[in-house]
This record gives C-alpha cells, structure tokens and sequence, in this order.
C-alpha cells in the first residue's frame, strides 16, 4: 500500500515542459569530467577537445554497446567555442580544433544513430571564458538548431543570480520556436542552492527537461557522497518534482576514471540508477577498462534507472553507518504493489564487509505476502515474505543492489 500512495503523492501538480523529450532520465556521455578544458593540441594530440575526439568517441559509443544499452546523447562541454563571435554575431567553433564546423560533426554523430549535445551558457562567458548567451538568446538558440542540436547544457557562469531563473525561462521559449526539439539541461540551482538560496522547483519542472541542482562533481568519492548527503538531505523538498520528463540531476558518472576504486564505481550507478539520475558518462571510452565498462552497461541497473513509473528512489534508513535506498518500480502484482529497487551504500571504513540482517518489513516493503529478491551483483535470487530475515553483507564504501518483486498469486 504505501508505495502506492507515495506513486500517488508524485503525479506532478503543475505544468511541465511539453516537448517530447526525456521521458526517461537522459542517457549519454559528456566530456567535462574527464577532458575538461585541454585545448592543447600540441601537448595532448589525443586528449584535447577536438572535432577527432568527439569523432572517435562517437565511434566507441555506437560499437561498444553502450548505445544499444541506452546511452544515446554524445554533448559536448565547454571549450569548443572560438574566443570570437562570426561577423553576424554567431557563436562560431575554434576553427583549427573543428575544422569542419559544428554541423558536420554533428552529421556525424547522427550518422552512428546517436544525439548531438552541446553546451552554453546564459551570462556574459561560460565557465572557461568562451563567449556567453547573454544577449545572445535567440540567436544562439537558431545556431543550435541549425546545427541539428538535440540537447542543450545551458550553464550560468557570469551571471546576475538574481536574472537566472527569468533568464533560462526566455532561451526555453526560443529553443521552442526553433521547432526542433531540444532537450534542456538547466544549471540555475547549482548556482543558487549552494549559496543557500532555495530554486523554484516548479518553475524548473516547466521550462527544464532536467537540471543541476549543485555543485560539480570531480573525480573522488568524497564528491559521490557529498552530493548524496546534499541529495538525501533535500530529498523531502526536491525529489517530487522529479519525473518524466523532467529530472533533478546530481551530475555525471565517473566510473571509469582515476577517483572511484572499483566497488565504488558500483556504488555510484547503483544510487544514480535509485534516485532516477541522468546517466552521463565521462570516461574515456577508448581505454576504459572491462570491468568499469561492464557497470555502465548492467542492464538491470540501467532498467531501474529507466523505470518508467519514474520515482526518484530516496534515502529512507540509516543502519549501522550503512544508507538504504529504495525506489519503486514496475512490475506491480495484479493487486498493484509495485516491486522496489533497494540499494544498501557502505559508509563504513572498517575493511571488511559488514554484515546486516533486515527485514523487507523494516522497509515498509510489505504490500505483497512474498517476494523474490534478486541481488544485482551476484545474481542471486531467494523467495521470502517480508518478515524473513535477509542477510547483507556490504564492502566498505561499496554497495549491495537488490530487485525485490512481489510474487504474482500470492
Ligand atoms: C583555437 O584553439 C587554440 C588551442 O588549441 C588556440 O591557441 C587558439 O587561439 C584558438 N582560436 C580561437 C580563434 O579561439
Ligand atoms: C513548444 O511548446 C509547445 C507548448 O508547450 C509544445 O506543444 C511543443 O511541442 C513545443 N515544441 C518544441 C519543438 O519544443
Ligand atoms: C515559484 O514560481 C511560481 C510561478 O512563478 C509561483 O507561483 C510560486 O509561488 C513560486 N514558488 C515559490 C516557493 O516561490
Ligand atoms: C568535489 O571536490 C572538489 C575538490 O576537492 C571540490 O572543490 C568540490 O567542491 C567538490 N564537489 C562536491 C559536490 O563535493
Ligand atoms: C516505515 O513506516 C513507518 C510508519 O509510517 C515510519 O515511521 C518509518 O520511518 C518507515 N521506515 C522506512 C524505512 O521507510
Ligand atoms: C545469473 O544466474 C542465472 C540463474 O542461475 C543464470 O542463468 C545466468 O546465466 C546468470 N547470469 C550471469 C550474468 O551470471
């Protein structure tokens, strides 16, 4: 009964953006965390933001499975821009790093079935110093869809706070008449929020396809569990007003890279997938190892992050140093009880894997009389009835991911 009453409660109230796009939490890959600002091609020939790179990871994203597994959207991040606007005022790519121009490589990337993303940003300069939207609005938003943009990351770099949120309301109004859909990535709250300024989550329901609500990650896992505390601790305030279309988003996945040890990484996906997270990578896909590669592309976790009834999964115990997630998903039994997606996160440093004994019925995860509860990493499946004793056992700072699914008929 109660995940059904919490399906209830999330049905957004207010009007949302209507433009087809996002309907599940948007899947790709981005270069910022990886490849941030290298414009050096001199020094990093094979690293630095370049039309080669996009090309080439392009090429990994198609062959490599993580297409087929969703992930779609290639975006490119800051630094692709000439320091100069064209003669007619347009935003105009750095001609030596893209000789062919933005359309081209984006010809290309649609060629391999792939999204095309690129970055902006609403104030005077983007974050790096490029040239910024502000005053730019309309024109910048035509360039986009001429260029067959399908995704657009709008940042807030030098930037009147107090203008933001009108400010990404108007370039949402001339990405629409553009006519080409676009989805909308917004960064308002991230520079409002950490200042203590609360967003207007109903104002970004209805102009964002999803949005920043907070500072950046880098590649640690103190950065995984800051913005999990941040997450967990507004879950109350925020966590509603995410749904499809339309997504709270706690920024990209760095699995893959220098920071995350290896049960770390699984715990990354595992609580982006429960709190219905956009699933961006950055990595780099040309020598990212098999291990990493095969936690991006679990297709259980990918599906409860893709769930369509949409929930963004919340914090809802703490056990022993031990966070339990959960996240309703589908199947429902013919009574309606959802199944639910419980992530249990290590916070403990005692080297060894701790063990937990819980009950579903500790979860509130009682509205069937049994389940089968499948443990994602170790496939693993048991039957049990809410009051039957599990038993978890969790690796310092990693996770443990289960599937619980009522049983049908009983
Ligand atoms: C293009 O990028 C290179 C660095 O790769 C830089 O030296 C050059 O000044 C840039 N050109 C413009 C017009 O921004
Ligand atoms: C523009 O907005 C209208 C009204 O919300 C919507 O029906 C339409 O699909 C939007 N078009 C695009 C291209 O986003
Ligand atoms: C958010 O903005 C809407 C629309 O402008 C307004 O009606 C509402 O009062 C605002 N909410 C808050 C909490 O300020
Ligand atoms: C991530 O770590 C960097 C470097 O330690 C720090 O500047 C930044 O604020 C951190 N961000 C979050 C979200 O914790
Ligand atoms: C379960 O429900 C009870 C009663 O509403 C509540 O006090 C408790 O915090 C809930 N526990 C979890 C883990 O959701
Ligand atoms: C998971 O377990 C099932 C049932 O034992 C087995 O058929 C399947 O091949 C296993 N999958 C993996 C990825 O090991």
């Amino acid at each position: 009964m109660l995940w059904l009453l919490l399906c209830a409660v999330y049905i957004p109230l207010g009007q949302t953006l209507d433009n087809g796009l996002a309907l599940t939490p948007p899947m790709g890959w981005m270069h910022w965390q990886r490849f941030r600002c290298l414009v050096d091609c001199d020094a990093y020939p094979d690293e630095c933001i370049n039309e080669k790179l996009f090309r080439s990871m392009a090429d990994h994203l198609a062959a490599d499975g993580y297409l087929e597994a969703g992930y779609e959207y290639l975006i490119i991040d800051d630094c692709w821009a000439s320091k100069e606007r064209d003669d007619q005022g347009r935003l105009q790519p750095n001609a030596t790093r893209f000789p062919n121009g933005i359309k081209a490589l984006a010809d290309y990337v649609h060629s391999k079935g792939l999204k095309f993303g690129i970055y902006g940003d609403y104030g005077t300069k983007t974050c790096a110093g490029y040239p910024g939207s502000h005053g730019h609005l309309e024109t910048d938003a035509k360039t986009f869809a001429e260029w067959e943009v399908d995704y657009l990351k709008l940042d807030g770099c030098y930037a009147d706070i107090d203008e933001l949120q009108q400010g990404y309301i108007e370039m949402g109004r001339y990405l629409n008449q553009t006519g080409r859909p676009i989805v909308y990535s917004c960064s308002w709250p991230a520079y409002q929020e950490p200042l203590g300024i609360k967003s207007n989550y109903t104002v970004l329901q209805e102009t964002c396809n999803l949005w920043r609500n907070w500072d950046d990650i880098d590649d640690t896992w103190s950065n995984v569990t800051n913005i999990l505390k941040w997450f967990s601790d507004n879950q109350d305030r925020i966590a509603s007003f995410s749904g499809t279309s339309h997504w709270n988003d706690p920024d990209m996945l760095i699995i893959g890279n220098f920071g995350l040890s290896y049960e770390q990484s699984k715990a990354q996906m595992a609580i982006w997938a429960i709190m219905a997270a956009p699933l961006i990578m950055s990595v780099d896909l040309r020598t990212i190892e098999p291990k990493f590669r095969d936690i991006l592309l679990n297709k259980e976790i990918i599906s409860i992050n893709q769930d369509p009834l949409g929930v963004q999964g919340r914090l809802v115990s703490t056990v022993k140093k031990i966070d339990i997630w959960t996240k309703p998903i589908l199947p429902k039994d013919e009574s309606g009880a959802t199944s639910a997606a419980i992530g249990f996160l290590s916070n403990r440093v005692d080297g060894y894997p701790y063990r937990l004994n819980i009950t579903l019925s500790d979860l509130n995860i009682t509205a069937a009389s049994q389940y089968t509860v499948k443990d994602i990493f170790e496939n693993t499946t048991i039957t049990i009835s809410p009051s039957d004793e599990i038993i978890v056992r969790v690796k310092p700072t990693g996770v443990v991911l289960l599937i619980a699914t009522p049983v049908s008929g009983k």
